[in-house]
C-alpha cells in the first residue's frame, strides 16, 4: 500500500502564491492510500474510489488520469493492466491537501509497479505539474509537504526551483483542527484573489509582504517554547487573511470560539471561504477547545501535534 499524509498550512497561505514564504506541516493521522492489484490482460488501468463512488478508466478525463499518464511517461512504462483502489481519511475540499495526498500515493503506487522508489522531489514535481494543469496557479506548497512528509518552509523563487527548508520545532506543540463543513475549492478562492490582484496589485502586494514578514516571525516562534507569543502571531495571520477576503463568517466564528475557549491563537488554514481552521493550544486546553469548537458548529475536529526537532534525531 502506498500512502501520503494530509497537511496543514500553518501560516502564509495565499501570499505563498505571490512568492512569499509559507509554513506547512503534515498530519500523519489523516492519510490517502492507493492499493494496486493486477487486472486481466488488456483491461488497462482503472481507478476505483469506493469512498467517492467513482470508477474511471485511465484515459477518461480526470485530474488523476493526467497524473497517472505523466507518471507512466516519467517511468517509461506502457499503460499496465492494473486496478488502483484509492481510499482516504482526509476530508475533501477542506484545505487539508486531499488532492495532493491522493496524487502522491498514486505516483508511489505506479512507481512500485516499475520496481522504483521515487525521491520526494520527483513525486512532488509530478503532482505539481498535474495540479498546475487542472487547478490554475498553485504555489506548489501542498504537493511539497505531502511528498516530503515533514514540516517545511516553502517559497517560490523568481527563477528555478522553490526554496524548501525543514522547520525547527522548539517543543511539542498541540493543535486543534476544526472543519467548518463548508466545502471550498482552492482553485476558486485562489482564482478570485488573482482577479482582484490583477485589477489593483499594489494594496495586495503590501498585504502579501505583511504576511511574509509574519511568517518569518512564526517560523522563529515555532522554534521557541513561547506558546502565547506563537499563538498571537497565528491570530494576526488570520486577521490579514480576513482583510484579503478569503475567510468567511463560519471560519471567523470558529476562530473566535477557539480564542474564547483559551487557545493561544487561531486562524483559518488553507484556501479559505470554508474548509478548516486551526488553533494552537496547551496540552491541557486541547479537549476543552475541541468541545467548544464543536459547540460553535464545527462538523469535525481533530487534535494533532508537532514533536520537537531534537526528539527525532
Ligand atoms: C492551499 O493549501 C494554499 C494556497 O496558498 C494555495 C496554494 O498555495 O497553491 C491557498
Amino acid at each position: 500500500m502506498n500512502s501520503a499524509p494530509g497537511k496543514l498550512i500553518l501560516a502564509g497561505e495565499h501570499a505563498v502564491v505571490y512568492a512569499q514564504p509559507a509554513l506547512a506541516i503534515p498530519i500523519a493521522a489523516l492519510r490517502a492510500s492507493v492499493v494496486a492489484e493486477p487486472a486481466p490482460s488488456g483491461a488497462g488501468m482503472t481507478v476505483h474510489a469506493p469512498d467517492l463512488g467513482l470508477v474511471w478508466r485511465l484515459r477518461a478525463t480526470a485530474p488523476l488520469s493526467d497524473l497517472a499518464q505523466r507518471t507512466l511517461d516519467y517511468l517509461q512504462l506502457p499503460e499496465p493492466d492494473l486496478r488502483l483502489t484509492i481510499s482516504s481519511s482526509i476530508p475533501i475540499a477542506s484545505g487539508m491537501g486531499s488532492g495532493a495526498a491522493v496524487g502522491a500515493a498514486l505516483v508511489r503506487a505506479l512507481a512500485e509497479q516499475a520496481g522504483q522508489q521515487l525521491a520526494a522531489h520527483v513525486i512532488s514535481d509530478l503532482v505539481y505539474q498535474s495540479e498546475k494543469a487542472f487547478h490554475g496557479t498553485p504555489s506548489g506548497i501542498d504537493n511539497t509537504v505531502v511528498a516530503y512528509e515533514q514540516p517545511i518552509l516553502f517559497q517560490r523563487q523568481a527563477h528555478g526551483e522553490p526554496l524548501i527548508a525543514p522547520l525547527a520545532v522548539g517543543k511539542q506543540w498541540h493543535f486543534v483542527v476544526a472543519d467548518s463543513g463548508i466545502a471550498s475549492e482552492t482553485k476558486a478562492v485562489v482564482g478570485d484573489l488573482r482577479q482582484r490582484w490583477l485589477a489593483d496589485q499594489e494594496p495586495y502586494n503590501v498585504q502579501f509582504a505583511a504576511i511574509g514578514s509574519l511568517v518569518r516571525q512564526i517560523q522563529a516562534a515555532l522554534a521557541s517554547n513561547a506558546g502565547p507569543a506563537f499563538g498571537q502571531l497565528l491570530s494576526q495571520n488570520h486577521q490579514l487573511l480576513q482583510t484579503l477576503g478569503v475567510s468567511c463568517s463560519k471560519l471567523d466564528q470558529l476562530v473566535q470560539a477557539a480564542l474564547e475557549a483559551g487557545a493561544w491563537g487561531a486562524k483559518m488554514s488553507g484556501a479559505g471561504w470554508g474548509g478548516i481552521m486551526l488553533a494552537l493550544v496547551s496540552a491541557e486546553r486541547a479537549s476543552h477547545v475541541q468541545q467548544q469548537l464543536r459547540a460553535a458548529g464545527a462538523v469535525q475536529t481533530w487534535q494533532t501535534s508537532l514533536l520537537p526537532t531534537d526528539s527525532k534525531r
